[in-house]
């Protein structure tokens, strides 16, 4: 299952996916904290530990954060874990990944969810923060999600949700499609940094429901597969690889 239909705007078949979405990040890599931390009121460093405690990450254990970015859930990871000696942080974008570099003493990996390139059961805790809908197959990476998990070991997706009410949705889409993206371009005088929240914008009005997402994670055979929504706005997804 892909996680949003081709958006023929950007590129015109999901093999071309991966090349243009990476090239959007690398350009867009410079102006990502700034443009994230304003975006959403100064709360990000705040609920992506909070969120990482709830669900049960504690020191001593082996993190993997995919899709790092430039670092911010690997950050507030390392407030919880006391060091970022047992994070592993990977990512597709070279450009992203050089601004986390300056961050963390983790380990850095260049890769993509969907081909995770390390051996099976090597993590108790696995993160993806605000990337899902930039894979390419959901059921494949949730494959990899499970295999690279030691049994028992736990799954924390953090995404943004278009709400389901009429209302809620057209408040969403006029924040997120045309009031972000127009403040980015004028605080920033980045187009790149424009097109970078556009289509995040775009990729959050087109994916599938949460109802996909947690079939494709019981279909890939992890287990305790829940979605917790905060604010109306966010979801957690959390699962547990199977014993
Ligand atoms: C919106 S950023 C999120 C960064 C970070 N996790 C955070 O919480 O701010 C999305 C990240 O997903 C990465 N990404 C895109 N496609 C990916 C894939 N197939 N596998 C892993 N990461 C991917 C991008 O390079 C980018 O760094």
């Amino acid at each position: 299952m892909i996680p949003h239909r081709v958006l023929s705007n950007r590129y015109t078949r999901t093999e071309d996916k991966p090349v243009f979405v990476r090239g959007l990040f690398d350009k867009g890599a410079r102006y990502y904290d700034n443009v994230v931390d304003w975006g959403f009121l100064g709360s990000g460093a705040f609920y992506r530990r909070w969120a990482q405690q709830r669900h049960g990450l504690r020191p001593g254990m082996q993190l993997l954060d995919v899709a790092c970015g430039t670092g911010l859930m690997a950050t507030a990871a390392a407030q919880i874990l006391g060091s970022a000696e047992t994070i592993t942080c990977l990512d597709p974008s070279e450009g992203m990944l050089a601004v986390a570099r300056t961050k963390l003493n983790a380990r850095f990996v260049v890769g993509r969810a969907e081909s995770l390139p390390f051996p099976d059961n090597s993590f108790d805790f696995l993160t993806m923060g605000y990337a899902l809908r930039h894979v390419t197959n959901l059921e494949e990476t949730f494959r990899e999600y499970r295999r690279v998990l030691k049994p028992g070991g736990k799954l924390l997706i953090l995404e943004v949700t278009k709400p389901s009410s009429r209302v809620g949705s057209s408040l969403f889409g006029l924040y997120f499609g045309k009031i972000y993206p127009a403040l980015t371009r004028l605080f920033t005088r980045s187009q790149d940094a424009r097109t970078m929240m556009v289509y995040f914008w775009e990729t959050m009005d087109a994916c599938v429901p949460p109802e996909s997402v947690l079939a494709a994670m019981s279909s890939a055979g992890l287990t305790a597969v829940k979605r917790e929504k905060l604010a109306g706005l966010f979801s957690e997804y959390h699962a547990i690889s199977p014993s």
